[in-house]
């Protein structure tokens, strides 16, 4: 390519239509994963630490469900908050086919079935000690962590989930849901792995919104969830789910992690999903707040970056504004 003077890169950039022309990637609402929480009182519930997200009541689910579907938006990700009265040891109520999650999963497919129905596979909703395994003398142990695993995705797809989404990091558990379910009948149920999750300190408000903050205290997820020094290890991690069934893969957290979105989308060419985790989305939040951040363009901003990453997906909490705001153009 000739240089300057006879290359102006400024050239493409001088109208808005050849802008539009040159893009290289867009955002629409085809991308979009509305994440949401539902909790089993009678109102809905604000999230401090997450402005704009509250703890949803089933009906005020039901009525936001509804609304994404109607604005396109393909998939929602539900997240159940039990009262910590119902949170126990090793976390039984996972696996009721009556629990709060299964009953939204049933009430959202009845109002709305045409919108994709995703939910999380792992314990710490559950659990009074808000680690995602079963733990014994502060271990948190692999293999019966798996068995309990495949109880809840069972439970969640007869409920009518279509797509189950291990978020533990136990190894092997993606073979296993996958053999559950189809052993269940259950083949056509999606898995959406979250492969590549590691062990942030970005997930404090979703913590503070299922409760698990204060009961996991100061404890860590760290012999599960991996190391934020790593990304070969993300890479193994994605193939080993690959070979185990999944049909999606998950990098989580998002923008601090988009060097491993795009080295996992450019290895295994799967669809790949990223994740703007809660602290991610309060950062924006808060500085919008106090002025300092325009909330609006750091968001599309913000979403561009996964699409330009590789991401084929995206889960955020600002879900129905931003398509919202796509659709007004
Ligand atoms: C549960 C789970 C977590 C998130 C999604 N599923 C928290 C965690 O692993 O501690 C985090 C989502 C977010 O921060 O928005 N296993």
């Amino acid at each position: 390519m000739p240089a300057y003077p006879r290359t102006r890169m400024r050239r493409n950039r001088r109208t808005a239509w050849s802008r539009a022309l040159v893009r290289e990637n867009v955002l629409t609402v085809d991308d979009l994963i509305w994440p949401c929480f539902v909790h089993a009182g009678a109102h809905s519930q604000d999230v401090p630490s997450m402005p704009g997200v509250a703890r949803l009541s089933l009906t005020d689910l039901v009525e936001n469900v509804v609304a994404a579907r109607d604005l396109g938006i393909p998939a929602v990700a539900i997240f159940p908050v039990l009262d910590a009265s119902l949170k126990t040891l090793d976390g039984e109520r996972a696996w009721d086919p009556d629990n709060l999650i299964c009953q939204a999963v049933r009430r959202v497919k009845a109002a709305a079935p045409d919108i994709g129905v995703i939910c999380d596979v792992a314990l710490d909703p559950f659990t009074s000690h808000g680690q995602d395994g079963i733990v014994r003398d502060g271990i948190i142990l692999n293999d019966e962590t798996v068995v309990a695993l495949q109880k809840q995705a069972v439970v969640q797809a007869q409920a009518g989930c279509d797509v189950i989404a291990p978020s533990d990091m136990m190894d092997g558990r993606i073979g296993a849901v996958r053999d559950a379910l189809d052993a269940a009948k259950l083949p056509d149920t999606q898995i959406l792995s979250y492969a590549a999750k590691y062990a942030s300190a970005f997930y404090g408000p979703f913590r503070d919104a299922v409760g698990s903050k204060a009961a996991l205290g100061a404890a860590d997820k760290r012999t599960y969830q991996q190391d934020p020094g790593n990304s070969d290890e993300a890479l193994r991690e994605v193939a080993l789910d690959l070979e185990e069934g999944a049909d999606m893969v998950m990098v989580k957290p998002g923008m601090p992690y988009l060097d491993v979105l795009r080295r996992v989308k450019d290895r295994f060419a799967v669809p790949t999903m990223v994740y703007q985790v809660s602290g991610e989305y309060a950062m924006l939040h808060a500085a919008a707040q106090n002025g300092w951040l325009d909330r609006d363009s750091v968001m599309l901003e913000s979403l561009m970056a996964f699409k330009r990453a590789g991401a084929d997906g995206i889960l955020t909490y600002a879900a129905l504004d931003v398509a919202r705001r796509l659709r007004a153009g």
